[in-house]
């Protein structure tokens, strides 16, 4: 495979800030990125053999894993049986090991999924605990009494569909599941379960792990009354929540972020913080912004960030990127840095959530705007939505409309695939593999894969767009985002056309971008494709 031409040579002056702050992140589902044994499932030597991609063609500076624990797979991973090993479906700690090691050595990251607020059914922390009341583990997960006439302790639902308790028939008690059944939440209020699942991180950064992405990290601690949550306010503002089925009907007021959420990061940072240079970004789907913001911690001690989401669904028009944008900046605490991500594994594809023709403005936004970026696999290639017609999402078969095994199909390698040598891939490959594939696209000078290389080679190359500040521009065309990256030696000019039409923008400079690939001075003037981008250093 061809090196990024556009590639920058050496290490990246960051000035002492974290490596995080500029990093560009690049999200693999390990089931689905690449297949070494044959079995039609992705696996870790899979992964390390496709080192040269990531590191060489791509150019990123992190790779998050999610999960690859031993696990019943009922929630794809999600469900971990064991946090300190490594599923024999996906290989072993020697693979994984072997994995860190090739990426350090070329100089990218690693972060891993850590699952805290539930394990699975099957772990043996969970069997231990179900075995009777007066375990040594029974307060390990949160166990109920029911009402009098025998029902849940409580209205709690679960995020996956029905309610969050479980009837445990042979103790007598029900057991909190936020997610599935199979999927019990951890009681972190119990300072054992904080020990044990703190060794899991130091266990982790012992071999090498550079940082964890935490999931559902607002649910880690619960009202301790555990008391109703009250109904849901029709009138609230609904700018991002997008209520779904019956869990909508509730305000979660009382089953997740409780406050004593914000000295348990406290605790969990100084244990990241026993080792140098981690990073930790937790999944916090939190929209009220000044909330969302004290994950960062009031001195910075929690969290190095809480994802920002908030592009997931508010990427459609420049004024909602730029409400988002200034919303972010206004709430960000001194000294804290922002972050964006357009795609993951829980969200449909990018063409389905915002039209085909969005893809390529996307990727310009997603990395030019200031903040660590996180990328997900296959958005690179432009991938789409792919089939749900196995139905083998979890949430997906308890909820119509939602499933999320299009998004998660196999990485797009070859026009035959290229994932797997077994045509029984877990998930079928998406639509479109013969165009958007990692081959083809190579081939092929004005391709998406090829503008994201050269995006992150640009970002890479550009203190502006890696650290400088980000100021608004009026555009005068409500079609078009327009905004500087600044620093004290260069600034750097974005414009991204939302519209269907081409667009004239007034601009001069380099052009470092440009989504249809012409290269050259702006003079003035920078006709942009329709739903295209251009960025220019001026
Ligand atoms: C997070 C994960 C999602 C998983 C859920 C339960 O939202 O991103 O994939 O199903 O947590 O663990």
């Amino acid at each position: 495979m061809g090196q990024n031409p556009y590639r920058y040579g050496g290490p990246r002056g960051n000035d002492g800030r974290p490596a995080w702050w500029t990093g560009v992140v690049y999200q693999i589902y390990p089931r689905s990125f690449a297949d070494s044994t044959g079995n039609g499932i992705g696996d870790l030597e899979g992964i390390r053999q496709k080192l040269p991609y990531l590191s060489e063609v791509l150019g990123v500076d992190a790779i998050w894993l999610s999960p690859f624990y031993p696990s019943p797979q009922k929630d794809f991973g999600y469900d971990v049986a064991d946090y300190v090993n490594v599923a024999s479906e996906y290989g072993t700690l020697e693979d994984f090991d072997r994995l860190v090691k090739d990426f350090h050595a070329a100089g990218i990251r690693v972060i891993v999924d850590y699952v805290p607020n539930h394990s699975s059914d099957q772990h043996p922390w969970f069997i231990e605990s179900a075995s009777s009341r007066d375990n040594d583990k029974r307060d390990w997960y949160v166990w109920a009494d029911p009402k009098s006439d025998g029902s849940e302790p409580n209205n709690w639902l679960s995020v996956f569909g029905g309610r969050a308790w479980e009837w445990h028939e042979p103790t007598g008690q029900y057991y909190l599941h936020t997610f599935l059944k199979e999927q019990p939440d951890l009681n972190w209020r119990n300072p054992d379960v904080e020990a044990a699942m703190f060794d899991v991180l130091r266990f982790w950064m012992d071999r090498g792990v550079d940082g964890f992405r935490i999931d559902v990290a607002h649910y880690l601690v619960k009202d301790p009354e555990m008391r109703d949550n009250p109904l849901a306010d029709p009138n609230a503002p609904s700018d991002h929540y997008k209520p779904m089925g019956e869990f909508g009907t509730l305000d979660h007021l009382y089953s997740k972020a409780h406050e004593d959420i914000h000295p348990l990061y406290r605790r969990l940072r100084a244990v990241t913080d026993e080792y140098e240079d981690r990073y930790t970004i937790g999944e916090a789907h939190i929209f009220d912004w000044e909330e969302w913001a004290t994950y960062f911690g009031a001195n910075l001690d929690e969290m190095h960030q809480p994802f920002n989401f908030a592009l997931l669904n508010r990427a459609s028009d420049p004024a909602s990127v730029r409400a988002v944008v200034a919303a972010q900046e206004r709430v960000l605490p001194d000294g804290a840095w922002p972050n964006y991500v357009i795609g993951n594994h829980d969200e449909p594809r990018l063409a389905k959530r915002y039209g085909v023709d969005s893809i390529r403005r996307l990727a310009v936004l997603l990395l030019t705007v200031r903040g660590t970026a996180t990328m997900y696999y296959g958005d690179e290639l432009g991938m789409l939505e792919g089939s749900s017609d196995l139905d083998l999402d979890p949430w997906g078969q308890n909820l119509e409309g939602v499933s999320r095994d299009g998004c998660r199909t196999p990485m797009q390698w070859t026009a035959e695939g290229g994932f797997s040598s077994s045509p029984k891939t877990w998930l079928p490959m998406g639509p479109d593999l013969e165009n958007r594939n990692v081959e083809a696209q190579l081939a092929d000078p004005g391709s998406v894969l090829n503008l994201y290389r050269r995006l992150l080679a640009v970002r890479r190359s550009s203190e502006a767009l890696s650290v400088g500040d980000q100021r608004d521009l009026p555009s005068g065309n409500d079609d078009v985002l327009m905004y500087e990256r600044v620093t004290a030696d260069e600034r750097v000019i974005v414009c991204v056309n939302f519209g269907r039409d081409s667009v004239a923008v007034a601009v001069s400079g380099d052009v470092l971008v440009s989504t249809d690939f012409r290269d050259g001075r702006a003079d003035g003037s920078w006709t942009i494709e329709p739903h295209g981008a251009v960025v220019v250093r001026t």
